[in-house]
């Protein structure tokens, strides 16, 4: 096994997260995985969702300054490009003037950096650290299939794929780019279309100056699409997931996971429960919680479901109303909480099938756990991850369209249900199951990648 004190030297590397949970996480789970290799780490971050360094006292954490940047977490591509952009403007001359205070302090220890891992979002930042002398890799959050899509971007504006003109081509393939339909693909309003098209393709720079891309994803799940990007990318590429099955728990959850919702798991049957969480970012319209909360109660089983502060667009954010005659209809049946352990969950056994937003950490985490899956996606790679799970991996169902009650009720008894299809959807989320962890198991492709990535960390 590599580790970093193969050269005798202490090394450090530094991490510098996008900061929201979905790409807090991954980071973290990485910082962890390389700790435990004996590498140092220090954390950059920004005062926006800052991580709470006394979970993590074995680190050093640095907070940088992001004046000018909007406060609300953002819920739609606009908002979310709008704060991509001003993370990197906001740190770009505080993260250079202390990182070059800490590359100058390492000068007197003995102890060198070898290199920052930042998000791939994070262009400026990577190019500070570069103009600083420091190496620098790209961790991309999100599936191999939707990088590629990044890398295709232009491809795909030139031949009239996007923006998209009409609805009525949302179903229509992607020819070059199977099996992502349009509707799959990461996409703007048209007016934001330029601004979406400059956010992506900073991305793909960002990976292609750095020294290696860095994936949170296995080759069992992703092998075409990892081989493509190996043939296509000039540096190297570590699918180094699920990155959450591999790294010593540390949490990194920036709200407060109620553990009791796991107490009442245990009372429950085996494959029994529905859990229900839609992410950190995603909102909901009141209408469409009001159809969400009747499929649900009409579906007749046990449920968890997560109503995160704020997931309601336009009810106070901590206060979530759910519609007259719900709790009595679900009484004793179901728990509503408003963030859960949730990798914690999906591993429980009482759970049966996930209702999922599809970000790239939730449905790897449903794929890990062998659960089948209910998509129904919102924004940016949403919607590919959801194409993967009902088309590719065919261990799940998507909603399409309006939300309504009934097609809720329908999509949780085929997901639930005796017989096919759900049995069958059960049937290959478990084998999913099994190749995660033979990925990670001695000699697994991911675990031999994260050989390869100590090794050149150490050499850097
Ligand atoms: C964001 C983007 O919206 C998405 O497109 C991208 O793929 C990832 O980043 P986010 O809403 O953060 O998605 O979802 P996801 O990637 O699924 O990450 C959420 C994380 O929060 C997961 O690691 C999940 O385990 C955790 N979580 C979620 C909890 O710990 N408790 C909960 O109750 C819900």
């Amino acid at each position: 096994m590599a580790t970093a004190a193969a050269g005798g030297r202490r090394r450090r590397v530094l991490f510098f997260p996008l900061p929201y949970q979905g790409h807090i996480n991954p980071m973290f789970q990485l910082a962890g995985l390389l700790h435990a290799r004996g590498f140092s780490i220090t954390v950059f971050h920004v005062r926006f969702n800052a991580p709470d360094a006394s979970a993590h006292p074995a680190y050093d954490f640095v907070s940088v300054p992001d004046d000018g940047m909007p406060a609300d977490s953002p819920d739609t591509v606009q908002a979310t490009m709008d704060h991509i952009v001003s993370v990197n403007r906001a740190c770009e001359a505080p993260f250079r003037e202390r990182l070059a205070a800490l590359l100058e302090r390492q000068r007197a220890r003995a102890e060198d950096v070898a290199c920052l891992v930042a998000d791939s979002h994070l262009l400026t930042l990577l190019g500070v650290a570069r103009g600083l002398g420091v190496p620098t890799l790209a961790l991309r959050l999100g599936s191999a299939a939707c990088f590629r899509c990044l890398t295709a971007f232009p491809m795909l504006c030139d031949k009239g794929y996007l923006p998209v003109q009409e609805s009525s081509q949302l179903d229509a393939p992607v020819v070059e780019l199977p099996p992502y339909r349009i509707g799959d693909l990461p996409a703007s309003s048209a007016a934001a279309h330029g601004q979406l098209r400059e956010v992506l393709s900073r991305v793909v720079t960002a990976v292609t100056t750095s020294s290696g891309l860095i994936l949170d994803t296995f080759d069992a799940l992703e092998a075409d699409e990892l081989a493509a990007l190996r043939r296509d990318l000039a540096v190297p590429v570590f699918d180094v997931g699920p990155l959450h099955k591999l790294s010593p728990a540390a949490s990194s959850s920036l709200l407060r996971q109620d553990r009791g919702c796991l107490d009442w798991l245990d009372g429950q049957p085996p494959a029994s429960v529905l859990y229900v969480s839609f992410g950190s970012l995603a909102s909901v319209s009141a209408s469409d919680l009001v159809e969400t909360a009747w499929g649900i109660a009409n579906s007749g089983r046990p449920f968890l479901w997560v109503l995160r502060p704020g997931l309601v667009r336009g009810a106070p954010p901590s206060s979530i109303s759910l519609p007259d005659g719900f709790d009595a209809a679900t009484r004793g049946r179901g728990v509503v909480v408003s963030w859960a352990p949730q990798e914690e969950v999906l591993a429980h056994p009482a759970v049966g099938g996930f209702w999922t937003h599809c970000g790239w950490n939730s449905t790897l985490e449903g794929v890990c756990a062998g659960v089948p899956m209910l998509c129904r996606p919102f924004f940016a790679d949403q919607m590919g991850n959801a194409r993967y799970v009902d088309h590719v991996w065919r261990t799940g169902v998507t909603i399409d369209g309006e939300l309504q009650r009934g097609k809720v009720e329908a999509a949780i008894s085929t997901l639930m249900g005796a017989g096919e299809p759900g049995a069958g959807m059960r049937r290959r989320a478990l084998e999913l199951k099994n190749s995660a962890a033979a990925s990670i198991g001695e000699a697994g492709s991911s675990s031999v990648n994260v050989d390869m990535l100590v090794s050149l960390i150490q050499s850097m």
